[in-house]
């Protein structure tokens, strides 16, 4: 082994094997941030930035003191976290003594094989949004926004290669850790012989479950996407993987008293589960990755989330409007969008061949993965409505609500922003780059392009499988007028 590599120890490993650029959104990560005001308690926010999900996915003492390359730097900080477009926050005593970015959540798991103290993600690490006016602005954040800065897949495999290392060893990290803590004799001797081999082990053993997003035939799923239904696949029913490949946008989880399950209204992109309730738990189970240790707790944070997620309005756009033109455009949108995206369409699945969007998501699930995830939750003894038990066939039609802050657009991120998707497919712009978040008023969306975004973001190739930009033509024919205040008004939604 190269021995300056050696040298930089544990921490180091972990900086070179992800390879990672830094980023631009390091400078606003010491910003002072501003809270855009969503008629909710700070009690309540701090609550979802923070609450503990019980999810596991490393020992708390090795995250805490883990180092990035050669540097000082904890693998934890502000800069090393937007690496992954995680937002940070400051140190509250209450709820976030460590300072953990925004969803990253210290766990006490009172039982099995996760007891003790461990760091997991909980929803808000997907489901909380940022923007800037400008790149020298600090962040506005958005509680239960598109998380489209995330990098899920990247942090995954972060994680895996860095235990895939040889140099993830005792040696190495001891003398990391006893850098940083004062650990006694007792301490040190739990950790050389338990604490790491067994996080190694942890982490090893998510690189099988994690196979698929190592494929080299597929597609990075990029920032602000997950593959949710094989996810669920892989992970909850654990069927072989197969070679379906459906990453989708991280939606926002506003307002969601809009859907109305008894009008047949579905959630999730594909209108695959039945109603808001089913999908937290089905969410929460996922991320927990295993039965819930007390459920009526569970169920109680379920219900917790709900009464939260219900209550929770759209945030209103932010910018100077010009109320003319949106009277204009209004008139517009009754006539062109109002039938499907105000009407008894609005929230419930249409045919794919109404819409034309790319297929691959649909693929993704099926009506027996439908079953055994409905059978696996009801053997926990948790009663819901649950996944629709169909083959998939169709889009939701999704409610617009706050709709100016939900760019990259339709179900897979392919639209970059409001005025592409008014753009005929073939011509709307190819490729672009997701996951910055300074925000373009304009053409309504994150600005795509330009050193910047290039240098923050992840490229997305609408050519490439699973991120296709087909289809939805609708208002793509409209004068240049029209669109301009069509656009106006989608902004007040
Ligand atoms: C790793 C990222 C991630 C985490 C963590 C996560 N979600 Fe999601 N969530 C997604 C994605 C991606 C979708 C869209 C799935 C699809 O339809 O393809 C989604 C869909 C949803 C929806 C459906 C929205 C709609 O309008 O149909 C709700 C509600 C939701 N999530 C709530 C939650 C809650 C509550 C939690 C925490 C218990 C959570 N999610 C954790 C990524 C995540
Ligand atoms: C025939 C029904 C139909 C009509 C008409 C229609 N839409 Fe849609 N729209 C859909 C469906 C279905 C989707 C989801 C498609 C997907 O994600 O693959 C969608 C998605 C969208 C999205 C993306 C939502 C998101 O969160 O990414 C926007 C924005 C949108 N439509 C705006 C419009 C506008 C503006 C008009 C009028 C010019 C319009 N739609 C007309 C059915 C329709």
């Amino acid at each position: 082994m190269n021995s300056a590599i050696q040298k930089l120890g544990i921490g180091s490993l972990l900086a070179l094997s992800a390879a990672m650029p830094a980023s631009a959104q390091q400078q606003a990560a010491a910003q002072p941030v501003t809270l855009l005001d969503q008629a909710w308690s700070q009690e309540d926010r701090e609550w979802y930035y923070n609450f503990s999900q019980g999810s596991a996915i490393i020992w708390y003492d090795v995250f805490l003191n883990l180092e990035v390359a050669g540097s000082e730097e904890l693998f934890r900080s502000d800069a090393n976290s937007v690496r992954f477009g995680l937002i940070p926050q400051a140190a509250n005593p209450r709820t976030n003594p460590d300072a953990f970015p925004v969803g990253v959540t210290k766990n006490v798991v009172t039982e099995g094989r996760w007891k003790g103290e461990t760091v997991g993600p909980n929803c808000a690490v997907c489901h909380t949004a940022t923007y800037r006016s400008s790149s020298d602005e600090a962040p506005v954040f958005i509680t239960a926004g598109n998380g489209h800065t995330t990098n899920v897949e990247a942090f995954f495999r972060y994680l895996v290669d860095c235990a895939r290392d040889p140099r993830f060893n005792a040696d190495n990290l001891m003398r990391e850790i006893n850098l940083v803590t004062d650990l006694s004799w007792f301490d040190r001797l739990s950790y050389r012989f338990l604490i790491i081999p067994i996080t190694k082990k942890r982490l090893l053993e998510r690189e099988a479950q994690f196979k698929w997003v190592y494929r080299k035939d597929f597609p990075d799923w990029g920032r602000g996407r997950d593959d949710a239904m094989n996810l669920t696949k892989y992970f909850m029913i654990k069927v072989p993987m197969d070679d379906t490949f459906g990453p989708t946008d991280m939606p926002s989880i506003w307002n969601l008293k809009k859907y109305n399950h008894e009008k047949n209204m579905r959630m999730n992109w594909a209108g695959d589960s039945h109603d808001a309730r089913s999908v937290i738990i089905d969410s929460a189970l996922g991320l927990l990755g295993a039965p819930p240790h007390d459920k009526d707790e569970f169920l109680a944070q379920v219900d917790w989330l709900y009464d939260y997620l219900t209550r929770k309005p759209a945030p209103k756009y932010p910018f100077p409007i010009d109320k003319v033109r949106v009277a204009a455009g209004e008139v517009v949108f009754d006539r062109t969008c109002a039938g499907c995206h105000a009407s008894d369409k609005t929230g419930t699945r249409i045919p794919l061949a109404e819409v034309g969007t790319e297929k691959d998501r649909l693929d993704s699930w099926n009506k027996q993965a439908a079953i055994e995830a409905n059978r696996i939750v009801k053997e926990m003894g948790i009663e819901r409505p649950g996944l629709v038990e169909e083959d998939l066939n169709g889009y939701d039609v999704p409610f617009l609500d706050g709709i100016w802050l939900r760019a990259p657009y339709l179900h897979n991120g392919s639209v970059p922003t409001l005025r592409d998707l008014l753009t005929p497919p073939g011509e709307r712009t190819k490729v672009f780059w997701r996951g910055y978040d300074v925000y373009d008023p304009v053409n309504v969306g994150f600005v795509m392009e330009g050193a910047e975004a290039e240098r923050v973001g992840t490229k997305h190739d609408t050519a490439l499988r699973g991120g296709r930009n087909m289809g939805h033509v609708f208002g793509t024919n409209l004068s240049a007028e029209d669109k301009d205040t069509l656009i106006e008004y989608l902004k007040t939604l």
